[in-house]
């Protein structure tokens, strides 16, 4: 199964599909740079590509855009195969990731370009109360004839955004936009976007490698690895059922832990650990006796304790994170590990101090067995 069964998957629920890939692959030469990618995209959804740099994730948007061709399958716009239909033929807008403004023209210029390029002609005061318009969504009213190297980098990636919304395109697709935004702007302009793209029901698909961004903004996300997509669902679904280890280290934080399934029966799973321990867990995906897996268990879901049965660690560092506190903590053959302690049980066990001895246990429905790679 794909999804090692689990859900989340390539067809967003409920909403009409108004983008789909099919099959699609890209070669450069040597290069794979998209592998047989499958995704139906929804109506007025938020979709992100997420993975490290390198993956595929401009390529894909490229080919939606109509930049590039696939060199294999097909990618449809309402319904239509749209493989080498020209990027300006499609009802598709992509904000770069550099964000491509001409520094000699102004403001209002920029955003107008595409207008004014059109034939039969647009009025002028059509094409400038139009960009009046895209001025005061990204909040620019009365910058319009200000030169582009007069603006902020925020600034810049407003008129970008403006620029391409001033089409209404269906689909707006977004090559990290925030890339060059520093940490603070970049939170903002996160909100904004996600304002904008209710205001506008504007189908947005954003590429980012910034798993925080996409968590925080997207109804689903493509995780990518390699030019395929390893998995899709919602942020809530790639946290709680990651498909591989490769998923749960990419979304959030987790513990790692190697070992080979020893049992299988119902619901959850043992593995013997490569330590000679042997934990029960839920398998992640379809996974059979004397596989090589790893058990992940996040931060959050370890509990520790002063005098208890479980797994005897010594504490290494402390962070008081006010909400919770981070615990480093190592055990003999398992090696370092992280403990999040909420304030609660803080209060409740009284405080771990470095060089502690404590104890570790979780459920084993949040030891999740994945596949290792
Ligand atoms: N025009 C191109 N010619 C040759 N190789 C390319 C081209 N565009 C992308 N690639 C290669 O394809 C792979 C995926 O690139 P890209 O889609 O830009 O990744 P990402 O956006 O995730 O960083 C990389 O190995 C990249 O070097
Ligand atoms: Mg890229």
């Amino acid at each position: 199964m794909e999804n090692g069964g689990y859900v989340g998957g390539t067809n967003p629920a409920g909403k009409k599909v108004i983008a789909e890939l099919r099959g699609v692959s890209k070669r450069f030469g040597d290069v794979l740079a998209a592998s047989e990618l499958n995704l139906s995209i929804g109506e007025g959804e938020f979709l992100s590509f997420l993975g490290p740099s390198g993956c595929g994730k401009t390529t894909a948007l490229r080919m939606l855009a109509g930049f590039e061709a696939p060199s294999e399958g097909d990618v449809l716009l309402d319904g239509e195969v749209v493989n080498t239909l020209d990027a300006h033929h499609r009802p598709v807008n992509m904000v770069f990731q550099q964000y491509a403004l001409f520094p000699h023209m102004t403001v209002a210029q920029n955003i107008g370009y595409g207008l004014r390029q059109r034939r039969p002609r647009l009025p002028r005061a059509q094409i400038a109360e139009k960009v009046g318009k895209a001025l005061d969504v990204v909040q620019l009213g009365g910058f319009e004839s200000r030169r582009i190297w007069e603006m902020s980098g925020g600034q810049q990636q407003r008129v970008a955004l403006a620029r391409a919304i001033i089409n209404e395109p269906k689909l707006l697709l977004l090559d990290e936009p925030m890339a060059a935004l520093d940490r603070k702007l970049r939170k903002e302009m996160q909100i904004e976007l996600q304002d904008l793209q209710r205001q506008l029901g504007i189908t947005f698909v954003l590429v980012t490698h910034d798993q925080e961004e996409a968590l925080s903004m997207s109804d689903r996300i493509c995780i990518m690895r390699d030019g395929r997509i390893v998995q899709i669902g919602s942020p809530q679904q790639l946290y709680d059922r990651p498909n591989s280890r490769y998923v749960a280290d990419f979304v959030g934080t987790s513990n790692f832990f190697d070992g080979k399934i020893s049992d299988r029966s119902g619901e959850l799973a043992t593995v013997a650990l490569d330590n000679g321990m042997s934990v029960q867990g839920k398998p992640g995906a379809d996974l059979s006796v004397g596989q090589e897996v790893c058990i992940s268990v996040r931060p959050e879901q370890m509990k520790l304790h002063h005098r208890h049965a479980g797994v005897d660690v010594e504490v290494h560092n402390r962070i008081f994170l006010g909400e919770h506190t981070e615990y480093l903590v190592s055990h003999e053959t398992l090696g370092d590990f992280l403990v999040l302690s909420p304030r609660q049980s803080e209060l409740a066990e009284g405080p771990f101090n470095v060089g502690d001895k404590a104890t570790v246990t979780w459920e084993p429905s949040a030891a999740l067995i994945l596949d290792r790679n």
